[in-house]
């Protein structure tokens, strides 16, 4: 199908090579009108209930995790080769700003709408607390100055981190996807991109 429509194409150029070339510049002229529409929509969220843009909130998350697991998997593997404290706190805050962001988002747009569901379960509040548990490991990577202390804590920050997010992805993302509706997800994952794109300025 794409071989003749480039025959026909060549073949039209062929006996009318000013109206061809007049189309290719238009067709041009129409492609970087489009991108500069698709950078308006998406700047404004015009486009929020389009396909092509929309995404729901457990997509959104489960993206998020995969980047942390390459996150941790780095962490794992440079924690041993670091020798002072200072670097342990450098690379544990910058783990700890990148948490800290994805926790807050996901507790406002996935686990409060689920807070009753995961209660009856018996997780809401042990959610809440695992967030707390690897908070508290990194704060604590801040605050000292003993290169053992910092590398134990940084190290139990990211094993909790992995069993939590193992947790997440068996339990609450398949739970979110079967007790909300399709819409509600989609919705709730434009206003993740609407909080990203604040975050990224
Ligand atoms: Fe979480
Ligand atoms: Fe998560």
């Amino acid at each position: 199908m794409a071989a003749q429509w480039k025959i026909r194409q060549t073949i039209f150029a062929f006996l009318n090579p000013v109206r061809a070339a007049d189309l290719e510049r238009k067709a041009r002229q129409e492609r970087k009108s489009y991108q500069r529409w698709q950078t308006v929509c998406f700047k404004h969220d015009i486009v929020e209930n389009d396909n092509r843009t929309a995404m729901k909130i457990t997509e959104a998350l489960l993206a998020e995790h995969v980047v942390f697991h390459n996150l941790f998997d780095h962490v794992e593997r440079a924690l041993p080769l670091l020798r002072t404290a200072a670097e342990i706190r450098s690379l544990g805050g910058l783990l700890q700003s990148l948490l800290n962001a994805h926790s807050e988002v996901e507790e406002e747009l996935l686990v409060r709408p689920l807070d009753h569901c995961l209660d009856q379960i018996g997780h809401c509040e042990t959610f809440h607390q695992e967030h707390q548990e690897i908070d508290n490991n990194l704060k604590r990577v801040q605050t000292t100055r003993n290169l053992k202390l910092a590398r134990a804590c940084l190290m139990s920050a990211v094993v909790a981190s992995r069993k939590h997010f193992d947790k997440e992805e068996r339990i609450v993302f398949p739970l979110a996807e079967k007790l909300l509706k399709s819409r509600t997800l989609t919705d709730l994952g434009n206003a993740w991109m609407k909080q990203s794109n604040c975050t990224m300025g």
